[in-house]
């Protein structure tokens, strides 16, 4: 007899949750067209991925525009790097915004300049200078071309 109070606590517990489930999962969640490959999601999850706008475009999406610099940029060491890693996001640039950011201070250098020492990491394979012994008080493109890195000019 003594079993059956701890079973009806169990059943009652989990009619509670398949109640309450009811309510809180939307009514288009579920396995859809493509099967199982991508598991379960809410159908309307899909059309709201396809109105995020691309803030990223890539450097292909300058060279029209911006000749000069893209060729500058792309004969230095910063080829490895896009354009918008130093502008920020194109976004729809140039209808909105008209231009787009320049920043000369010496933070934008030292997110990727500072020297770290992670051996194991692709990370310190970047050269890396130290900001407090390295000319303080100048900004980096006073003496460093940020299109045609390299040495300095
Ligand atoms: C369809 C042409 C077009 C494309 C594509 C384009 N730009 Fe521009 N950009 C312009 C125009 C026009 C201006 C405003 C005039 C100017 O200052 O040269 C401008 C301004 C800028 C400025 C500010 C220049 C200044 O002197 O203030 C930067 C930086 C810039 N663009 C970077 C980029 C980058 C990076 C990309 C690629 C992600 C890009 N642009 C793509 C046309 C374009
Ligand atoms: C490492 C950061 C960095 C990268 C990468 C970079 N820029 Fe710049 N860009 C700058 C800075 C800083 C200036 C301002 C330079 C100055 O006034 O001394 C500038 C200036 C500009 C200007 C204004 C005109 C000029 O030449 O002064 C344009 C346009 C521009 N960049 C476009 C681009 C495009 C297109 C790319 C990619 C092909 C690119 N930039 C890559 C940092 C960068
Ligand atoms: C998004 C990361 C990133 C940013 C931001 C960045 N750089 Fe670089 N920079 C690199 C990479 C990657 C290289 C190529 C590897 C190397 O030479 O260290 C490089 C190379 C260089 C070199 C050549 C180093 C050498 O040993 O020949 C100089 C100088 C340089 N960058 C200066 C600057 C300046 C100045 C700024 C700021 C306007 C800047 N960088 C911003 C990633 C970055
Ligand atoms: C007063 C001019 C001046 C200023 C300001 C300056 N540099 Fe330099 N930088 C140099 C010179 C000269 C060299 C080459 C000799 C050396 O390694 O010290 C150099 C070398 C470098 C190197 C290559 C180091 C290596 O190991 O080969 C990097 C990267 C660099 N600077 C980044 C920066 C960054 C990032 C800033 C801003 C935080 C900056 N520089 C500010 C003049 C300057």
């Amino acid at each position: 007899m003594h079993v059956f109070r701890p079973l009806i606590v169990v059943l009652a517990l989990a009619g509670t949750i398949l109640i309450v489930r009811n309510f809180i999962v939307p009514s288009d969640f579920g396995v859809h067209e493509s099967g199982y490959m991508y598991g379960w999601y809410r159908k309307s999850n899909e059309g709201e991925w396809k109105a995020v706008k691309v803030k990223y475009q890539g450097k292909e999406y300058c060279q029209d525009c911006h000749a000069e610099s893209d060729q500058q940029v792309r004969s230095s060491r910063h080829n490895l790097i896009e354009c918008e890693n130093c502008h920020g996001p194109a976004l729809e640039h140039p209808s909105n915004p008209a231009k787009l950011a320049i920043d000369r201070g010496r933070e934008l250098c030292l997110r990727c300049h500072t020297h770290l020492a992670y051996p194991t990491s692709k990370r310190s394979e970047i050269s890396g200078i130290d900001a407090e012994s390295h000319n303080p008080g100048g900004d980096c493109v006073g003496c460093h071309n940020p299109h045609q890195a390299s040495k300095p000019h």
